[in-house]
């Protein structure tokens, strides 16, 4: 018996990985529950040597094993927390020179346009604005030498147009430019850009990672050691760290993200499917709809269509009523908690998007956005039936 070799073990699946995220971390007390760092200092044990932490904008514990889960979930070499989504998103734009460009979604979140607009385009840097379920139009605006960088959403808010992620990665290869991914709205629980040949992925940790509607939050995952040690440099140089408590916040929502993005996305199926039989319902945009343009990539690459959905309702009189007639979805602007919300993008996360584009995507005053949370599916159609 004694030469039998050892099967090695089996890597623990990712619901496992992610339900003990940070247990073992307390070597000192065996704490199950993260302890919360809650300091700013730490001391020297002696001159020119650290215990590992100096100064909680360089490190934090708490920080860290957020951090670390981050990046075995997505499959990256490392991860960083900060202090929002555009905290993330401004590090990685800070990657970049005055000079060049970089190939955006163009129906991004309405703040990250704003950034680009507002923010970087003084500084130099221009966002080229394209259409990235088309990976042909994507190639042809890479064709400016100007182009350093891609970065796209996808599914996009709220029309949820998918790209081909490996399409688009083999053209940032070919040209050597930087692929980032926000990936705010499907997690690396439906989706893992890494793995479709991103360098950088970007995240509202404030949505579906966290999953409460309890914090504001960002992360960045980095493919490569070179890129983490470039951004590990500018969460410190510039500072726009997730502070302890929040960090552990959006450790503990990590913890049952398995659990939540399953429900959130039969929940959101259901609720997609009802409507699509809907009289009063001109169009839904849900990525796991039959028909969806993209539902074939998410099929082939993904693990989920994720919880969020967009519906077009024939009459834009028919909008307000609804907005203030919701009993079960709370009319509020953000996604990706337990609570189902419901918001109008064209007035709020869109606002600041040229109108000409939003029309052309389809956020119109007659469309309607859906977080859909984890409550009884039945209860979430009868709140919508009520108002149809
Ligand atoms: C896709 C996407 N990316 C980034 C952000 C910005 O994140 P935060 O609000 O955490 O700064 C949002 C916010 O709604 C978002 O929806």
């Amino acid at each position: 018996m004694d030469d039998i070799p050892c099967s090695p073990p089996r890597p623990l699946a990712r619901a496992t990985r992610l339900a003990q995220a940070g247990t073992r971390s307390d070597a000192a007390t065996g704490a199950i529950s993260t302890p919360i760092h809650q300091t700013a200092s730490f001391r020297h044990p002696a001159l020119g040597r650290s215990s590992g932490f100096d100064y909680s904008r360089t490190s934090n514990p708490t920080r860290l094993v957020l951090e670390q889960a981050l990046a075995e979930l997505d499959g990256g070499c490392r991860a960083f927390a900060f202090a929002s989504g555009l905290a993330a998103i401004d590090a990685v734009v800070r990657l970049f020179a005055p000079g060049e460009r970089i190939v955006v979604t163009e129906d991004l979140y309405g703040g990250t346009y704003r950034l680009f607009q507002h923010v970087y385009r003084p500084l130099g840097i221009e966002a080229v604005y394209v259409d990235t379920s088309d990976a042909a139009a994507v190639r042809a605006a890479c064709a400016d030498p100007r182009v350093r960088g891609l970065l796209v959403e996808s599914p996009t808010n709220p029309v949820m147009r998918v790209a081909d992620l490996r399409a688009l990665a083999a053209i940032a290869r070919e040209r050597g430019l930087l692929f980032a991914v926000d990936n705010t709205f499907l997690t690396a629980w439906c989706q893992r850009p890494i793995e479709q040949g991103a360098d950088l992925v970007l995240y509202s940790a404030t949505k579906f990672l966290a999953g409460h509607n309890d914090v504001v939050a960002g992360a960045v995952v980095a493919a490569t050691p070179a890129l983490a040690e470039r951004l590990a440099f500018l969460q410190n140089a510039a500072g726009a760290i997730l502070g302890p408590q929040d960090s552990w916040l959006v450790l503990r929502g990590l913890k049952t993200l398995a659990l939540r993005l399953e429900r959130h996305q039969a929940n959101a199926g259901r609720v997609a499917d009802w409507l699509s039989r809907h009289p009063r319902v001109r169009r839904v945009h849900y990525p796991g709809l039959e028909g969806h343009p993209g539902r074939d990539i998410l099929l082939r690459d993904g693990s989920g269509f994720g919880g969020m959905v967009a519906f077009e309702v024939d009459d834009a009189a028919r909008v307000p009523p609804i907005l203030a007639g919701v009993r079960v979805f709370i009319f509020a602007e953000s996604l990706g908690g337990v609570e189902s919300l419901i918001t109008h993008p064209l007035a709020q996360t869109h606002a600041d998007l040229p109108r000409e584009v939003c029309e052309r995507v389809g956020i119109n005053n007659r469309l309607l956005r859906l977080s859909v949370g984890i409550e009884d599916a039945d209860d979430l159609i009868r709140d919508l039936e009520a108002l149809l």
